[in-house]
């Protein structure tokens, strides 16, 4: 028998009801009524402490969202998604990101094969390429050893890891030969450009970070890498026995799940770390694309971050789910969405070591869940991923918080701090500013999220005030707290959101592990590009892109008559 479409159900219908009594209350009066509440709606996992009581809910909300996830069966989609099964349905293949972080002596066999052994013989790959590394002994062809290392990815070949090398930048080993990483994503070459300019070829190797390894974005990349690298190492007074396989040998590693495309564009088989097609892009920092995390940090730490993340894992697993701080999490989302009509979300971290983790968070739930057809293929009657995003937010609040007080959007937000900070700052004097530091920037955050949830009843005196200064409040948000900022605690913060992801999308009946709402736009690029290049003309273009066009064509240096 088929399901009724997920809107049609009881406990749907349920909160529908219950929403248009409960979105009218202002959470000023739920906190007034009901005391407790932070202890009522926190939870803890693995080093974070979640307080949900700013949300716009009451503990029967929670209950009826909480009927709302076994109508949905999300513990049986748990327990399908960490054995394997397809749950990606339109690739038929199964999301197992959290093999990556299993440990050694577990096992997990999936359609035949024990998936632990080949996790761990690449983070043992991975390790013996991070010890060369650091022991200086990765030499470019011309002997000196590798000082750069520039990551040439996009998407969940860049964002992954360009957020958490610079999250966990303190915890860099001192004594070793020191790599720096630079992230270069964008097709227009931008990034490329400043370190083709500054670095040293000899000392300067690349990783090509693509799943596929087909995207244009990398590839052009690449093309202009390995040119720069091949003018500078064999052109001129050129070094006897530097020739072009040393070049590639010594100064390109390849990470992708296409052995066979990183062969053909000329890297080195023992310089290839694969990963496969079971990994989502987004989902991948957690292996062989986490190559320059561990050259940062060391493979140590890294196995740190895969400690957390699995200490995640398990919780998802095996907490219940009034419990569960991905399923509380993603039930706030699905309030607020559903059933409050809130359809922005900003993610507003309070240390500035997450500084890209809102850019990472766009594209794992925005890529995941920004989709309008059920896993069945039909239009869903109903919101979806939310349009999210985020910055610092210190720095947010001299930017766009305006917005968020004042303006006429409702907007959820996440509001995410370390408790401790500095602690271990040797100099005392330097640890006392820092430490009040930190207490400043806590302060900041909490006041926020006050300020936001009580409007003018913050303030004591909320005598007679003009229009635009008042606040009307009742913005709702979440509050995560890391025990402190480490591998461990990171980890489990990225795997709380992948799994709140998989929540939401088993509620809403979505596969949160494809993207084709990305083809379109590369089909027609590619056509575009035919078209600028004058391989192909212009009939069959609309009059807008015509226009733009003809309008670089006419800027474009004219070739001699
Ligand atoms: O175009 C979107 C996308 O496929 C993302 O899902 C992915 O993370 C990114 O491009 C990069 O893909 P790849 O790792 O295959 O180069």
């Amino acid at each position: 028998m088929s399901h009724p479409p997920v809107d049609q159900r009881g406990a749907w219908r349920a909160l529908k009801d219950h929403a248009a009594s409960m979105g009218q209350r202002h959470l000023r009066e739920l906190f007034a009524e009901h005391q407790g509440r932070y202890s009522t709606f926190t939870r803890h996992a693995a080093g974070l402490t979640l307080d949900l009581s700013k949300q716009r809910w009451s503990e029967q909300t929670l209950d009826m969202l909480l009927d709302l996830a076994r109508d949905a069966k999300v513990p049986e989609a748990v327990h399908r998604l960490l054995a394997g099964e397809r749950v990606n349905r339109s690739e038929d293949r199964p999301a197992l990101h959290t093999a990556l972080r299993l440990p050694a002596d577990a096992r997990l066999e999936v359609e035949g094969q024990d998936l632990v052994a080949s996790v761990h013989a690449t983070l043992d790959r991975m390790e013996d390429m991070v010890e060369r590394f650091h022991a200086g002994q990765w030499r470019g062809a011309t002997g000196k050893p590798i000082r750069d290392v520039v990551n040439l990815g996009v998407g969940g070949s860049d964002l992954g890891p360009l957020m958490v090398t610079h999250a966990l930048a303190d915890y860099r080993p001192d004594d070793v030969h020191r790599v720096d990483v630079h992230f270069a994503s964008t097709m227009d070459g931008s990034q490329l450009a400043d370190y083709l300019a500054r670095l040293n070829p000899e000392t300067t190797l690349f990783v090509l970070s693509s799943k596929s390894f087909t995207t244009i974005d990398t590839l052009s990349n690449a093309r202009t890498a390995r040119d720069w690298l091949k003018a500078r190492l064999l052109g001129g007074a050129r070094q006897e026995g530097v020739d072009e396989s040393l070049v590639m040998r010594q100064h390109f590693i390849g990470v992708s799940a296409s052995p066979e495309k990183m062969a053909e564009w000329g890297i080195a088989p023992a310089h290839q770390l694969e990963f496969w097609e079971w990994v989502g892009g987004r989902y991948s920092l957690w292996g062989a694309i986490g190559l320059p995390i561990a050259l940062v940090v060391g493979m140590a730490n890294f196995r740190g971050l895969l400690a957390g993340a699995h200490a995640m894992d398990r919780h998802f697993h095996e907490a219940p789910l009034a419990d569960n701080l991905p399923v509380l999490l993603a039930l706030a989302g699905i309030w607020n969405v559903n059933f409050l009509d809130i359809r922005a979300h900003s993610i507003l971290p309070y240390d500035g070591r997450l500084e890209y983790f809102a850019a990472y968070l766009e594209q794992l739930e925005m890529e995941s869940n920004g989709k309008s057809v059920t896993n069945d293929g039909e239009p869903v009657g109903y919101s979806t991923c939310p349009v999210l995003w985020g910055q610092l937010g210190p720095n947010a609040q001299h930017a766009f918080y305006q917005l968020l007080h004042q303006g006429t959007q409702a907007v959820e937000c996440d509001f995410i701090a370390p408790r401790v900070r500095y602690d271990d700052v040797a100099d005392p004097a330097t640890r006392d500013h820092l430490m009040g530091q930190h207490r400043l920037t806590l302060a900041n955050c909490f006041a926020q999220s006050r300020a936001l949830m009580l409007g003018d009843a913050a303030v004591a005196d909320d005598g007679p005030r003009p229009g635009h200064r008042r606040y009307r409040g009742n913005q709702p948000s979440s509050t995560l707290l890391l025990d402190r900022l480490t591998p461990q605690t990171l980890g489990a913060l990225v795997a709380l959101y992948e799994h709140k992801v998989f929540v939401q999308a088993t509620i809403w009946d979505i596969n949160p592990f494809d993207q084709w709402g990305v083809e379109l736009g590369k089909t027609l690029a590619g056509e575009t590009q035919r078209i600028l290049r004058r391989e192909a003309g212009l009939e069959g273009m609309d009059d807008s892109t015509r226009g733009l066009i003809e309008a670089v064509w006419a800027a474009e240096p004219q070739a001699d008559a």
